[in-house]
C-alpha cells in the first residue's frame, strides 16, 4: 500500500470493539498501531451496544461486513447463543472475547486467558505443578483457571462473597484436573493457605484507578517465594504489586495481558503477530499520562 492508498477508502474493511461503556478501552490504540504498522488497510472502532440491542447490532454487522470483533463486558457470555462456532476453550469458560466473520460463519475465541498465559511465559514463569491462589471468582477468574489447570497441582479461590467462590469450585471442580477449593478473601483463611501457594493472582479489581492506595489482601500475607500477578492495570504498578516488590517477590502487572489478548486478537484476525513491546512502551506513556 502506498501514501496515497493508505487513508480509508472504498477497500477499508472494519474491526472494533463491541460493550457497554466502553469509554475507557485502550484496544482501539492497540489495534489501529498494528494495522497501520503492519500496512493492512483496515480501521478499528469502538460500538457501544447497550444489552436489549445486542441481537440486533450483530445483524448489523454482518450486514455492514464487519470483519471482526473483541468483545468486552456485559456481552462476553450473552453474545454465545448467536455464535456458529466456539473454540473449545472458550466453551470451557463459558465466554469469548474475539470474533470473526468468515465464510458466512460467526466464529469465537477467548483470548484473555491465552494472553494471561503468554504473559507469564515472557516471564519465565512456569505454571506446571504449581499451587494457585485466585483472589476473586468472576469472568477473569474462571477463564484464568480454566486456562491454567491442565498445568496446574492445586487451586484456592479467595473471594469476598463466599458463596460465589464455591458456585465457581462446583462448576469446574468435574471440567478440570487440579483439586480446587474456595475460601473467604479474609485474613486467617488466607495465611493458612498461603504458605503452600507458588503463585498469587489478583482478578478483584481493588487497587484499579482511582482507588490505588488499595490492594486486596494485606502486605504481611506476601513472602519472598511467591510470584505475585495483579491483572488489573491502571494503574500500571498496583499497590499489591508495590507491597509484592518490597517483599522481594517476583511481580507481573496486568498491562502484558491486556497487550498479549490483544495481540492473539489481531494475529487470529490477520495471520500476523503483532510487536508488543513497542505497544507496551506507547500504551505506558498513555496510562502515565
Ligand atoms: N489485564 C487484562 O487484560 C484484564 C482482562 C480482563 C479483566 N481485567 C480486570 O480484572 C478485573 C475483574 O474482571 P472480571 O471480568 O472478572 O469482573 P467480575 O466478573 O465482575 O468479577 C469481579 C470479582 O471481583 C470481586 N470483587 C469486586 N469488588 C471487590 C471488592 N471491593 N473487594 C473484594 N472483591 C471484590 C467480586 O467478588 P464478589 O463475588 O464478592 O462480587 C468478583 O469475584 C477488572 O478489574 C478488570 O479490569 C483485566
Amino acid at each position: 500500500m502506498d501514501n496515497a492508498d493508505s487513508f480509508i477508502n472504498a477497500k477499508t474493511t472494519i474491526y472494533g470493539i463491541l460493550g457497554h461503556p466502553l469509554s475507557h478501552t485502550l484496544s482501539p490504540i492497540m489495534q489501529n498501531s498494528w494495522f497501520q504498522n503492519q500496512n493492512i488497510n483496515s480501521v478499528y472502532l469502538t460500538f457501544d451496544i447497550i444489552p436489549n440491542k445486542l441481537e440486533k447490532a450483530i445483524e448489523g454487522f454482518k450486514t455492514l461486513k464487519i470483519q471482526g470483533l473483541n468483545v468486552t463486558l456485559p456481552h462476553k457470555r450473552a453474545i454465545m447463543r448467536f455464535l456458529d462456532e466456539v473454540d473449545p476453550l472458550a466453551k470451557k469458560i463459558g465466554a469469548v472475547n474475539t470474533l470473526k466473520f468468515e465464510d458466512k460463519e460467526l466464529k469465537a475465541i477467548n483470548t484473555d486467558a491465552l494472553g494471561a498465559k503468554k504473559a507469564l511465559e515472557e516471564v519465565g514463569f512456569s505454571l506446571s505443578e504449581k499451587n494457585l491462589l485466585i483472589l476473586g471468582a468472576g469472568g477473569a477468574s474462571r477463564a484464568l483457571i480454566c486456562a491454567f489447570s491442565e498445568e496446574l497441582n492445586k487451586i484456592i479461590i479467595a473471594n469476598r462473597t463466599l458463596l460465589n467462590g464455591i458456585e465457581l469450585v462446583k462448576d469446574l471442580r468435574n471440567v478440570i484436573k487440579p483439586s480446587i477449593d474456595a475460601i473467604p478473601l479474609k485474613f486467617k483463611p488466607l495465611e493458612q493457605e498461603l504458605p503452600n501457594i507458588d503463585i498469587l493472582i489478583n482478578t478483584t479489581p481493588v487497587g484499579m484507578y482511582p482507588n490505588i492506595k488499595k490492594s486486596p489482601i494485606s502486605s504481611d500475607l506476601l513472602y519472598e517465594d511467591l510470584f505475585v500477578f495483579d491483572i488489573v492495570y491502571n494503574p500500571l504498578e498496583t499497590q499489591l504489586i508495590k507491597d509484592a516488590k518490597k517483599k522481594g517477590c517476583r511481580t507481573l502487572g496486568g498491562l502484558d495481558m491486556l497487550i498479549n489478548q490483544g495481540a492473539i486478537a489481531f494475529e487470529w484476525w490477520t495471520g500476523i503477530f503483532p510487536n508488543i513491546n513497542v505497544m507496551k512502551e506507547k500504551l505506558k506513556r498513555h496510562l502515565e499520562m
